[in-house]
């Protein structure tokens, strides 16, 4: 489904799921009016930018619902990184990176006994468009590359990469999905500040764990491991 605007792809996917919409099914939209990131937090969706929500029916343990946003993201920078040759990588808990700033994310809902993977790349968006308040932390291929790309190019290439990771996910290929995604990682092994509602930890990321958890050795010494449903805030030295 396409649309020149939408509130937030994920609820039109929601709408769709609830009128029995298939697995595969994909809501793109130009722009959002309410687009959602993690946390509660605004999504800013102006002209230029990815926004599309994809409907899976997996069928799995809820313990493996994490594995599809690291999965989602190991698309977007096969896609990102091909196509531009940039230095793209990914920041757990769903983050796309470029130059040490955020240029997508990742929200993965449920909805019934689906999965809506939400993606939100800044793909030749004008970072104009951005409140001061996030500048620092933002960034967008078009800015890093200096040139704009095709976006239905952009889309098309992200699908079939979300095709082919899917059935990495759906063979149970975790392992693989994980240790791609690790590659890709650039702030393991740094300094981080993880709060979340039981409070804050600080120390090392370590590594990502087979459940899609981050792996935080302390200062203390102590190991620690972190789930993203726990609604965690992630700091790092930069973003
Ligand atoms: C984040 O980094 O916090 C996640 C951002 C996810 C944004 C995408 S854009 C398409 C889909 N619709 C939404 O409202 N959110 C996701």
């Amino acid at each position: 489904m396409l649309l020149d605007e939408a509130g937030s792809t994920n609820d039109e996917a929601k709408r769709l799921i609830a009128a029995h919409e298939s697995e595969g099914t994909v809501v793109i939209a130009a722009s959002q009016t309410s687009g959602r990131g993690r946390l509660g937090r605004k999504w800013v969706s102006p002209i230029g930018g990815i926004y599309l929500s994809i409907i899976l029916n997996p069928y799995i343990n809820h313990s493996r619902l994490p594995i599809i946003t690291l999965m989602a993201a190991v698309a977007c920078a096969r896609t990102l990184k091909g196509m531009t040759k940039l230095d793209v990588s990914v920041k757990w808990p769903n983050d796309i990176v470029i130059s040490d700033k955020k240029a997508g994310g990742i929200l993965c809902e449920t909805f019934r006994n689906s999965v809506i993977v939400g993606i939100g790349i800044n793909l030749n968006t004008n970072l104009s468009l951005f409140p001061v308040s996030l500048k620092k932390q933002v960034t967008s291929v078009k800015f890093e590359l200096g040139a704009s790309l095709e976006r239905e190019d952009v889309i098309r290439i992200l699908l079939e990469e979300m095709d082919r990771v899917y059935a990495e996910f759906l063979d149970k290929r975790d392992r693989e999905i994980i240790d791609e995604w690790t590659g890709l990682c650039r702030m393991l092994g740094s300094e981080v500040t993880i709060e979340t509602g039981r409070g804050k930890h600080e120390g090392y990321a370590e590594a990502v764990g087979s459940k899609g958890e981050l792996i935080l050795r302390g200062f203390d010494g102590k190991i620690r491991r972190i789930f993203s449903a726990d609604a965690v805030k992630v700091r790092t030295e930069n973003i």
